[in-house]
């Protein structure tokens, strides 16, 4: 635990600041396997930009999820050991792909990257000048997840204008 670091967070608890990092943790995973799963059952039209965009989420959630686990050991606490603990502790819960079409597997992220985006903005806020590290963590995972949505949803824009004229030439 770093001590001096840690003695300059103010107004806040330490112990609740490791509280929501470890939900964030477990978000971080199941995000991460949301995206890996995804891009390997994904199908339809325009999947290989998909499939390239998915992983590219995985590698970011996975490296979230080290920034997270970090920050959480630097306050002196433990990551969560168990992965059946990230089922008791995420936010955002886990979309498991049950249609593998790919506009539907976009659906199913873009709605995750929301959840994520809530969280971390969430997380600013509390944070925000009482500990400043955490802060400035929690802001730059947040800046990526609001780049995923971006990416997701013209992705999802441009399968679904192709698909409409697609549609409208053969008619
Ligand atoms: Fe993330
Ligand atoms: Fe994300």
């Amino acid at each position: 635990m770093a001590k001096r670091g840690n003695s300059i967070i103010k107004g806040i608890e330490i112990n609740d600041i490791i509280a929501v990092l470890n939900k964030a943790y477990a978000d971080e995973w199941l995000a991460y396997y949301q995206y890996f799963i995804e891009a390997k059952v994904i199908k339809g039209i325009m999947k290989d930009a998909a499939i390239a965009e998915l992983q590219q989420h995985a590698t970011d959630e996975l490296r979230h999820a080290n920034m997270v686990a970090d920050r959480i050991l630097q306050l002196g606490g433990t990551p969560l050991l168990h992965p059946k603990e990230w089922f008791t502790h995420t936010n955002c819960g886990y979309e498991e792909p049950k249609n593998f079409d790919v506009v539907s597997i976009l659906e199913d992220s873009i709605k995750g990257e929301q959840c994520a985006i809530s969280i971390y903005s969430n997380l600013a806020e509390m944070t925000r000048d009482k500990d400043i590290v955490t802060y400035d963590i929690v802001s730059e995972i947040l800046a990526d997840e609001v780049e995923h949505e971006e990416d997701l949803q013209a992705l999802h824009d441009d399968i679904s204008d192709f698909v409409t004229d697609l549609k409208k030439n053969l008619n």
